[in-house]
């Protein structure tokens, strides 16, 4: 008899915080195409050539490692599931980075010369500590002999913390008022980023729950290691980036605090001092203000509308748990 093939039963759902992941990540489901980037002309013209050219060259970054994502990190992942709804959580996120890559496209077709668009991928497919951080991770993905738990911290990693950098500046300008619709995009796929982190981050944490105190213990050096590594070329990627602009002790700052909350989505203690307090309230600012939605049809900007969205809340992950008794006032 041949092997059997079972069908995915989503009437029969064992974890169900791959239903709840499932159904978050479907109602926010947006496209970049029905963000009109283009108001943001009047503010772009405004930024001097070294901010245009921060602006660009950030995005260059993102759009590496959103490719990465989508083209290697899901597909890696895939390799090593616990249910078959797991597989079907993945499909979506592997979609979504796709749309994340092509969304900078978007912004840069609006605000690049053609000329100006090609230096950037010039520069993003050369530029060493850039290539560091997504050929590092990538090492990790491809190697079918590492252990995949290593594969979803190379994933968290990548996207809760080395994302960041390049966030900085979109968010600094929405901060001031400034780039509001080139913000929005960034912000839809912050929301996005938030529920991946996690989701990947607690299957994670099964399978570190399962091993050994002593295998618990080298995955946790092997994953501070990692980090260091990752903060140390961050470091250098940041200076080249902000020197020109003055802003590079800020975005370290933003960095670290953003490490520590891959950390923890890990389950695993924070590795630097630094805390919300310690960022640039312009940039929390920035990342606070609910996303504005944008009416596709006329073009005003009020209402991204496809679906009711929130914000990732804790309680979200409680799904079919049993309920905590409310304290008595
Ligand atoms: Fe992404
Ligand atoms: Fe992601």
């Amino acid at each position: 008899m041949t092997e059997r093939y079972d069908a995915i039963n989503w009437n029969a759902v064992s974890d169900a915080i791959d239903k709840a992941t499932w159904e978050k990540l479907t109602e926010q489901f947006w496209l970049d195409t029905r963000i009109p980037v283009s108001n943001d002309l009047d503010d772009w013209r405004t930024l001097d050539d070294t901010h245009q050219w921060l602006v660009g060259h950030v995005f260059g970054g993102l759009t590496l490692l959103d490719t990465l994502q989508s083209q290697d990190g899901l597909a890696a992942l895939r390799q090593d599931v616990r249910t078959p709804h797991e597989t079907a959580v993945l499909n979506n996120i592997q979609f979504m980075e796709s749309v994340h890559a092509k969304s900078y496209s978007t912004i840069f077709s609006t605000l690049n010369t053609p000329d100006q668009i090609n230096e950037i991928f010039d520069w993003s497919d050369t530029e060493e500590y850039l290539q560091n951080k997504a050929s590092w991770i990538y090492d990790i993905y491809r190697d079918t002999t590492v252990d995949p738990l290593k594969k979803k911290v190379a994933n968290v990693f990548l996207e809760t913390c080395l994302f960041y950098s390049g966030f900085y500046t979109p968010l600094f300008y929405l901060g001031n008022n400034k780039l509001a619709n080139v913000a929005e995009i960034i912000k839809l796929i912050l929301r996005d980023e938030s529920v991946h982190g996690t989701y990947i981050g607690y299957k994670f944490q099964l399978g570190f729950n399962q091993l050994s105190k002593n295998e618990q213990d080298s995955m946790r050096d092997w994953l501070y290691d990692f980090m260091y590594k990752l903060y140390a070329n961050e470091e250098k990627y940041t200076h080249l980036l902000y020197d020109q602009v003055g802003w590079t002790e800020d975005v370290l700052t933003f960095v670290r605090y953003n490490a520590n909350k891959a950390l923890m989505n890990l389950g695993q203690s924070a590795l630097f001092p630094d805390t919300e307090a310690d960022v640039n309230p312009i940039v929390m600012n920035g990342i606070s203000t609910s996303t504005a939605n944008h009416d596709f049809f006329s073009q005003v900007g009020n209402g991204y509308r496809l679906g009711q969205v929130e914000a990732m809340k804790d309680d979200d992950y409680s799904v079919g748990a049993p309920k905590e008794p409310k304290p008595k006032d």
